[in-house]
């Protein structure tokens, strides 16, 4: 052979991985790394978890899996394989059902155009699955992983503390 040929790279290989999607269990057939983000809205057409930054820094694709807070972004399809996966269309539980955080968002108007809402209430609802009482503190760090660039903090604040108040009284 004459001289060198670099190696072709190749695709990486399809696999079935199967997890929970809000509640309903899903297969899909895509490369192990694909991230999480590309098959939620490309594959599976879930367009409510975002895309902003792409680094881990936005918080726009925040979804749950096994109930913690993780950026779609930098989640890779195979480590989320048997795990339960919740995005903002699965947040409160069913299709007509709205979560305390959303009816709170709502009424507190904690949202301007709206693009970091899905991830920031994603992140509020851990939090408060975690700790219902939460302090000012602790939901500005819980939140910390979010950036909204258009409303500013107040009304999400109050929203937080409005979503924890209504789950309290929910649960007597
Ligand atoms: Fe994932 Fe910004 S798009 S953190
Ligand atoms: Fe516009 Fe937060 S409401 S980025």
């Amino acid at each position: 052979m004459i001289g060198k040929t670099n190696p072709v790279p190749v695709p990486a290989e399809r696999s079935v991985l199967s997890f929970t999607l809000n509640g309903e269990p899903v297969a899909v057939a895509a490369p192990p790394s694909r991230r999480l983000l590309d098959v939620l809205r490309h594959d599976l057409l879930l367009t409510g978890t975002k895309i902003g930054c792409e680094i881990g820094r936005c918080g726009a694709c925040m979804v749950l899996v096994d109930g913690q807070p993780m950026n779609a972004c930098l989640t890779m399809l195979y480590q989320v394989e048997g795990r339960r996966v919740t995005t903002i269309e699965g947040i409160a539980g069913g299709a007509d059902a709205m979560h305390a955080v959303q009816l709170a968002f709502l009424e507190e108007g904690g949202y301007q155009c709206g693009y970091c809402t899905p991830g920031m209430i994603v992140s509020a609802a851990a939090l408060l699955a975690e700790k219902p009482d939460p302090t000012d503190k602790e939901i500005i760090e819980a939140l910390s992983g979010n950036l909204c660039r258009c409303t500013g903090y107040g009304g999400i604040l109050r929203a937080v503390r409005r979503a924890a108040a209504i789950g309290r009284e929910a649960n007597g």
